[in-house]
């Protein structure tokens, strides 16, 4: 029994080291490899990239600034922009796989708001929308087509906007917008906070999406006075989760005295009994 037991082990141990070195081999292998496989996955998914990469600057320059863009963070390629067939390298700009070409300027909201319904229909209405083909700026000019990044109130600067106004109107809508995105931040900072010690935060979470929501949804009215007047509701809603955010910080604080009081009172008591012992002894 204990020599069966013996070669048993010795068997696993073999075993054991057989695998580590069959494991170790597999690794050294098949790691180099591992990686280009992926790339060559990805690669023939879709054949847009892969052939345009190799064409000159004009062609191939979409590729390398949409690799930055949040669309290619969210999976959003050429495709799904310029459709066309991503899978057949002979048919890919066929026509008759969908594909729609390069929009010309008064196309280009129709274009993107495929997938934005609610910004387009904001901005066609707006200032802006109304001038588009008339000197009016479309997405492009200020989102760009291929490097379109998340978008924050930097995006309202002189760089931007002077293009074809004075600033001051600009600068009228961005003060608006600037103490609502301060505060958004603030909360968000310190729902984190909370959140990080463990305090259930999921319900400050979800209200503070939908107002951020709101709120990001209103610049492309390009309207002051709306601004002005959304900004001072959705400022109203944003004190009330600082309100709740208040109280936990209060209870907190309750807590925190509670346990030192709790811990002097122990001390006392300590005391005392020391002081009763001594003089009764
Ligand atoms: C086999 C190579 C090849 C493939 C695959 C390919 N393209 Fe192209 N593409 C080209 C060449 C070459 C040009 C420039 C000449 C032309 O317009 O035909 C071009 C031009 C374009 C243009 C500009 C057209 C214009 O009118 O200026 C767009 C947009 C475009 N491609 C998108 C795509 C998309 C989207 C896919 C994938 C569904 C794709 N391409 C797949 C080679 C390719
Ligand atoms: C978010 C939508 C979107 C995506 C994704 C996108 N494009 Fe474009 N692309 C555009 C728009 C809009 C234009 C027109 C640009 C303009 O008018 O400034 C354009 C223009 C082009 C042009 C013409 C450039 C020129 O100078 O004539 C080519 C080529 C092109 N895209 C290829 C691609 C390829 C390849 C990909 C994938 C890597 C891609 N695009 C992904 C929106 C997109
Ligand atoms: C005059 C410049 C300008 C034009 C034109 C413009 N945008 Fe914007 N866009 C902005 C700015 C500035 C913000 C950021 C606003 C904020 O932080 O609340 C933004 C925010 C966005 C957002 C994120 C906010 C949201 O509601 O989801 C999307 C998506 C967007 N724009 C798409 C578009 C599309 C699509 C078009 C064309 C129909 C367009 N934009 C036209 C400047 C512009
Ligand atoms: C096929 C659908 C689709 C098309 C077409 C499309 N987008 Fe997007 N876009 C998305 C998705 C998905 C996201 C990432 C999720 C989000 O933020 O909404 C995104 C994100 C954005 C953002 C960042 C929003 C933010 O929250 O910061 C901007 C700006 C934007 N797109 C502008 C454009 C512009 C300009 C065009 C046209 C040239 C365009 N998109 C075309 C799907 C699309
Ligand atoms: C490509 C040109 C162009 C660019 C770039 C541009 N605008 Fe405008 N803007 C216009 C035109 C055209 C009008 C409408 C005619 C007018 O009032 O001059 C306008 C009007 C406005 C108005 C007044 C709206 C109203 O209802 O009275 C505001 C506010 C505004 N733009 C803000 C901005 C901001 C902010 C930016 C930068 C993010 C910007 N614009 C970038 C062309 C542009």
């Amino acid at each position: 029994m204990g020599a069966l037991l013996m070669i048993f082990r010795s068997r696993t141990g073999q075993s054991r080291i057989f695998k580590g070195v069959l494991s170790g081999l597999l690794l050294t292998v098949f790691l180099p490899i591992l990686p280009s496989l992926a790339l060559a996955q990805e690669q023939q998914e879709i054949v847009c990239i892969q052939c345009h990469s190799g064409l000159e600057e004009k062609y191939s320059q979409p590729v390398k600034l949409w690799r930055s863009s949040i669309h290619a963070v969210n999976g959003i390629a050429c495709n799904a922009c310029h459709g066309g067939d991503p899978k057949d390298m002979a048919n890919a700009m066929n026509p008759a796989r969908g594909f729609l070409g390069v929009p010309g300027e008064k196309d280009i909201p129709a274009f993107c708001g495929r997938c934005h319904v609610g910004v387009t229909k904001d901005y066609l209405s707006s200032a802006h929308g109304l001038a588009l083909g008339k000197g009016g700026p479309t997405c492009v000019t200020c989102h760009g087509s291929h490097l379109v990044r998340k978008v924050s109130l930097e995006l309202i600067s002189e760089k931007y906007c002077t293009q074809c106004h004075n600033f001051e109107r600009a600068k009228l809508i961005k003060d608006a917008m600037l103490e609502t995105e301060l505060l958004i931040v603030a909360i968000d900072g310190r729902i984190e906070g909370f959140k990080n010690q463990g305090t259930d935060t999921g319900k400050l979470e979800q209200s503070l999406f939908a107002v951020r929501n709101r709120f990001h949804t209103l610049f492309h009215d390009v309207d002051v006075e709306k601004v002005k007047k959304e900004s001072t509701q959705i400022n109203g809603e944003l004190k009330k989760i600082d309100n709740v955010l208040q109280g936990l910080d209060d209870a907190r604080r309750k807590r925190k005295i509670a346990g030192a009081c709790a811990v002097a009172g122990a001390l006392l008591a300590g005391l005392l009994f020391h002081l009763l012992r001594k003089t009764y002894a």
